[in-house]
């Protein structure tokens, strides 16, 4: 396990499948001896340093309480708490901050910026840096939905279904991010890919050519469909979720006008019948109630959204102990 010690995490595809292996496989037993109550302190004395460049109710508190539970403890920082308001120099706040403590943790989902961001402070760093999620990537959630599709599953998860579908919210400028890291991670476990899109709101060309390298390394099937219901067909796994459309325009009033030509993209009932009879729906939370989904899919047993949200806590737990703790 001192392999990954040291290790940034930015996205999974820097990651070698026996890594991510390692993650889940900690998170497992983490998880475990939480439920038991048995102490797992494997970062005694150890700080993380969060910087939030945006809100977070999941990823924040997951590794706040994370670093308690594993002995460690957790920095909740903001720009306006720090000197980056001023305009300080990422290589800089990455020098002092690894002087002081174990590991950086960021979110930064600036568009054409967060991802860069974390990088920089990545290069310059001598602690490991885990994204918290960027304009690019959520690795950290994409972890997390796979170790829940491995739960429900019951970790028979080869030629599974899974459907990335948009869906509709009032704002056009959520990051692609998590729906970028699924189609990256997921093939890479041998799950066919559904990617499912009013044809405005494309992902990131590149970030669809690896995912599709990644599906056919694997023997798996990756397609893309521009019809909503075609996309619940025989899925296994359905993620709905809305992300920002690559905007050709700058005008507000367009881009919302563009989001409410496709307000019948929701995930409802009807939609979810489509599916297969032991189909999930995942979202990583926060949902829009009533526009994304109907509150009778997320409250219904098909819904898993908590169970996911649960495993980021595992998750970070396991990814936080391999990359700052390891053999002393
Ligand atoms: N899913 C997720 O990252 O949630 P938060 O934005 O609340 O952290």
């Amino acid at each position: 396990h001192s392999l990954l010690r040291g290790k940034h995490f930015i996205t999974t595809q820097e990651w070698t499948k026996e890594e991510l292996d390692m993650v889940l496989d900690v998170a497992k037993d983490l998880k475990r001896r939480f439920a038991l109550g048995e102490p797992h302190r494997l970062l005694q004395d150890k700080t993380l340093f969060m910087m939030f460049f945006e809100q977070s109710t999941r990823t924040r508190n997951s590794h706040e309480a994370g670093m308690t539970q594993l002995g460690g403890h957790a920095h909740d920082l903001t720009p306006d708490k720090m000197q980056i308001s001023h305009g300080e120099a990422p290589k800089d706040t990455a020098k002092v901050l690894s002087r002081y403590g174990h590991g950086i943790a960021i979110r930064n989902c600036f568009f054409g910026i967060g991802n860069k961001y974390i990088r920089e402070v990545a290069k310059h760093s001598s602690v490991p840096v885990f994204n918290m999620q960027c304009d690019i990537y959520h690795p950290n959630q994409a972890m997390a939905d796979l170790m829940t599709i491995k739960e429900k599953f019951s970790d028979d998860i080869k030629g599974l279904n899974v459907s990335v579908i948009w869906a509709y919210t009032k704002s056009y400028m959520k990051p692609l991010s998590v729906p970028q890291s699924q189609i990256l991670l997921f093939p890479r476990y041998g799950m066919n890919i559904t990617l499912a899109y009013p044809k405005e709101f494309p992902l990131m060309p590149e970030i669809v050519e690896q995912a599709k390298a990644n599906a056919e390394a694997a023997g798996c099937t990756f397609r893309i469909t521009h019809d909503m219901d075609e996309a619940f067909k025989g899925a296994h796994v359905v993620i709905a979720k809305s992300w920002g459309a690559q905007l050709t325009t700058t005008d507000e009033q367009e881009s919302l006008a563009l989001c409410e030509k496709y307000k019948d993209w929701i995930c409802d009932e009807r939609r979810m019948a489509l599916a297969e009879k032991n189909a999930i729906y995942m979202h990583a939370l926060p949902a829009d109630r009533g526009n994304e989904v109907t509150d009778a899919v997320i409250d219904g047993p098909q819904s898993v959204v908590f169970d996911a949200a649960e495993n980021r806590l595992h998750i970070t737990k396991a990814l936080l102990a391999l990359c700052m703790g390891g053999r002393p």
